[in-house]
């Protein structure tokens, strides 16, 4: 067995196998369509491959995508020393080739040849089939915790200085204070934009409009959020806020834009620089991730083992 990177007719081959999976709210033809224009996406163009696991005849037993992500490891003198990892996405065998070890053989073969990347960091996936099958390919998983807020009425921008648009989130994103970690992920604005790609392409088949604003400041805090996929939620995608104050009246705005929206809550991810701020939040309630469990592996063998970075939600793929 060996890893190929995918032609774009066996992109388009994959795309008719995991309509099934994936392809909800959509028909075929719509599940078609989203995917090449996810793929056309600048940050898609720019950083994504399909992998295929082949048999040495040729067959396709497994596949899945990698989204190069930047990364940062801390110095001993506190300078960032940038890298890549690699988020791991869409991992897939066909029903009737399960079970055979193929997706766990197409997992080892990728991170082989992830690790022999230059720049290599690390490689993170958000398991839907639990911690099992990645960690036996080396992945720790992470806590996964989510904060839920129902949509609030009143004007969003009246709880904090600015609201943000789409034009304003690389603004957004460069003011966020990166994590006091001693290695992180961090996002570009386009893997943010490709989050709001997914929602753009997802609103005309929900009961709501497209959310107004991206996020907003106050103070020191930012958040960037978005309409970000087949839920009629306002997903948290970046959250950076020290204290109580500046958490609510963010979380606030957010509240009052997915009620104008007509989306059905908040949902923000917890990170380990959130958890002691957000029982302080009122109305917002804490529930166990379903689904979109972080896992991480190391690619190098001096990354630190603990603590596990951060995950944001603008990390997911
Ligand atoms: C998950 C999937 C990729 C596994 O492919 P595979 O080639 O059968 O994987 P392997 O043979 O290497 O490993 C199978 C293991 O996955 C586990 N698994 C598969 N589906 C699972 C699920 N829904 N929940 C929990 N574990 C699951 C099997 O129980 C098995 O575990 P075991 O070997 O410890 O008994 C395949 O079932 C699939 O394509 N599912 C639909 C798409 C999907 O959910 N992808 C994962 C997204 S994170």
């Amino acid at each position: 067995m060996h890893l190929v990177p995918a032609s774009d007719d066996q992109k388009a081959q994959r795309d008719a196998l995991t309509y099934a999976e994936w392809g909800p709210l959509l028909t075929v033809e719509g599940y078609a369509a989203r995917e090449q224009r996810l793929r056309a996406h600048p940050w898609a163009r720019a950083d994504m491959r399909t992998w295929l696991l082949c048999s040495e005849e040729g067959a396709v037993l497994a596949s899945c995508e990698t989204f190069r992500t930047d990364s940062f490891l801390r110095a001993p003198g506190g300078g960032l020393l940038p890298g890549d990892s690699f988020a791991i996405a869409s991992v897939f065998t066909e029903e009737r080739l399960r079970g055979r070890g193929y997706a766990t053989r197409l997992m080892d073969l990728l991170a082989a040849e992830l690790e022999r990347q230059p720049r290599a960091h690390a490689a993170l996936l958000f398991s839907d089939v639990g911690p099992r099958i990645y960690a036996r390919s080396g992945y720790r998983e992470l806590p996964a915790w989510d904060w839920h807020l129902s949509p609030a009425p009143g004007a969003p921008g009246e709880s904090v200085d600015v609201l943000l648009g789409e034009a304003d989130v690389a603004r957004g994103l460069a003011r966020l204070r990166r994590p006091d970690a001693p290695f992180f992920f961090w996002p570009t604005p386009p893997q943010l934009d490709w989050h709001l790609e997914r929602g753009r392409i997802y609103v005309e088949h929900l009961d709501c409009s497209p959310p107004a604003s991206c996020g907003a400041t106050v103070g020191d805090a930012t958040a960037l959020w978005g309409l970000v996929g087949r839920s009629a939620e306002l997903t948290v995608l970046m959250l950076d806020a020290r204290s109580p104050g500046e958490a609510t009246a963010l979380l606030k705005a957010a509240r009052r834009e997915a009620s104008r929206a007509g989306l059905s809550r908040v949902v923000l991810w917890e990170e380990p620089g959130l958890a002691p701020l957000l029982p302080l939040v009122e109305g917002a309630t804490r529930v166990a991730r379903q689904g979109s469990l972080p896992m991480v592996r190391p690619l190098r063998p001096d990354l630190p083992p603990a603590p596990l970075p951060p995950v944001p939600r603008g990390l997911w793929v």
